[in-house]
């Protein structure tokens, strides 16, 4: 007869005493990153732009704060950062959404939404971030693989050669891109 022994691997949570920010954290990606950074002991800021589902989700994770805003709002992020304690050691940002389309049919209102969003998004956050973000703490942004046509497409260039410019400026702070593919999520 044989006995088994099963060997426990003890380890220490990885972001014990660290704080993560998710700006879009009430659903999807964005809370289920803020709900692993909790399991690693980090403290949580969510932000989204319901007051709503922002209070669930916080109440859920035992969050620090939240803070109910629209993040393609320059003035709004700009407060946000403004009033965060310091020091933050992560910010992730799953807000905003890509505009699928292709370029000649998409109104062009829309047409410059889509182009100009994101990338002015992207650069609001490491601008407010800069000076909060304790080194070497991360920014990380969000496209996909399916960000390969029309408009969508042309953004999501803008926004790799951007960030690889503010990994450059900011480091020894990383700032990364994530191209997900599809993810079940209530998007
Ligand atoms: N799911 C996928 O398959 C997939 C694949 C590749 C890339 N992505 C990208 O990943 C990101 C997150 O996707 P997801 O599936 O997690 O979406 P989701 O479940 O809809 O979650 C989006 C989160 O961002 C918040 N949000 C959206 N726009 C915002 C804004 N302007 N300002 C502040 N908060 C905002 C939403 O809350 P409020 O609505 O209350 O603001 C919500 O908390 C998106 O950029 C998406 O394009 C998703």
């Amino acid at each position: 007869m044989t006995t088994a022994t099963t060997a426990v691997t003890q380890r220490e949570p990885e972001l014990l005493g660290q704080t993560v920010v998710v700006i879009g954290s009430s659903s999807g990606i964005g809370l289920e990153t803020a709900r692993r950074a909790r399991a690693e002991g980090a403290s949580v800021i969510l932000a989204g732009r319901n007051p709503e589902r922002l209070k669930q989700a916080a109440l859920e994770l035992g969050a620090q704060r939240t803070a109910a805003f629209d993040a393609n709002d320059p003035a709004s992020l700009r407060s946000f950062f403004h009033d965060l304690p310091t020091p933050i050691d992560h910010v992730m940002v799953t807000a905003g959404a890509p505009r699928y389309g292709p370029p000649l049919e998409m109104p062009p209102e829309e047409a410059r939404r889509g182009l100009t969003e994101r990338p002015l998004l992207v650069l609001e956050v490491a601008r407010g971030a800069a000076d909060k973000v304790r080194p070497p703490g991360s920014l990380i942004f969000m496209t996909g693989t399916g960000e390969r046509f029309g408009i969508a497409s042309t953004a999501s260039v803008a926004l790799s050669t951007l960030i690889a410019n503010l990994a450059l400026e900011l480091a020894p702070i990383r700032v990364n891109l994530i191209a997900a593919g599809f993810v079940d999520t209530p998007l």
